[in-house]
């Protein structure tokens, strides 16, 4: 039977879904371009077997707890970013990564909104860390303004997967969020 798509969340200009084996092509080169690496992960394009494995965990986090990193798709379908959750200490840890080409039309704000609202109205399964936080290295100017605007408040600087990164929390499950 051939596999679809499960619609996570949709907003006015994208589609946020699961992620399907064939989209490890798209994957690869959003992860292989040195401007949308610079402040994730190792800072540095990764390789189609990187990419190949962030898919494989991605579909198997869904599968196994229902949440984590999504396909982001604009009206007409093209893979163009991804977004969603990892896993923090706090509960979720909000996470996006748009082409290039996408930059500064509002839609890192757009989807980011999106998700806080999906957090709100998803909690997770253990409640007692249900907070949703975000953490942006250092120099990220356009991540800290997305996240202002997204309704997280600036925490401290922690030093997080091997960088200094400023530690933001939005306190959604508290009904504190502003959106
Ligand atoms: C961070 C990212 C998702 C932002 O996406 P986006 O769609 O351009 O974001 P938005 O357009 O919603 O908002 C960007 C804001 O940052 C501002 N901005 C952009 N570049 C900036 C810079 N160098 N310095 C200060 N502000 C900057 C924009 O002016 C805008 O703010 P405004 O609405 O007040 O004018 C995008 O740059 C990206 O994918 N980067 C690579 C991956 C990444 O770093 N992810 C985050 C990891 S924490």
């Amino acid at each position: 039977m051939k596999e679809s798509r499960w619609t996570i969340l949709t907003t006015d200009r994208v589609r946020i879904t699961t992620w399907l084996a064939s989209d490890l092509q798209d994957l690869a080169v959003l992860h292989a371009d040195p401007l949308t690496m610079r402040f994730i992960g190792h800072g540095r394009p990764e390789t189609v077997d990187e990419a190949r494995a962030r898919i494989a965990e991605y579909r198997d986090e869904q599968r196994v707890r229902g949440w984590t990193k999504c396909r982001v798709a604009n009206r007409d379908g093209d893979m163009i970013g991804r977004a969603g959750f990892g896993e923090s200490s706090a509960g979720r840890e909000l996470a996006y990564a748009l082409r290039p080409d996408q930059w500064n039309r509002g839609l890192a704000t757009e989807i980011a909104s999106g998700l806080v609202r999906w957090h709100i109205e998803h909690p997770t399964v253990d409640q007692s860390s249900n907070g949703l936080c975000a953490h942006v290295e250092a120099g990220n100017h356009a991540s800290v303004r997305v996240l202002e605007k997204a309704g997280f408040h600036f925490v401290d600087k922690r030093f997080y997967k091997g960088a200094t990164c400023d530690y933001f929390e939005c306190s959604a499950a508290a009904g504190a969020c502003t959106i």
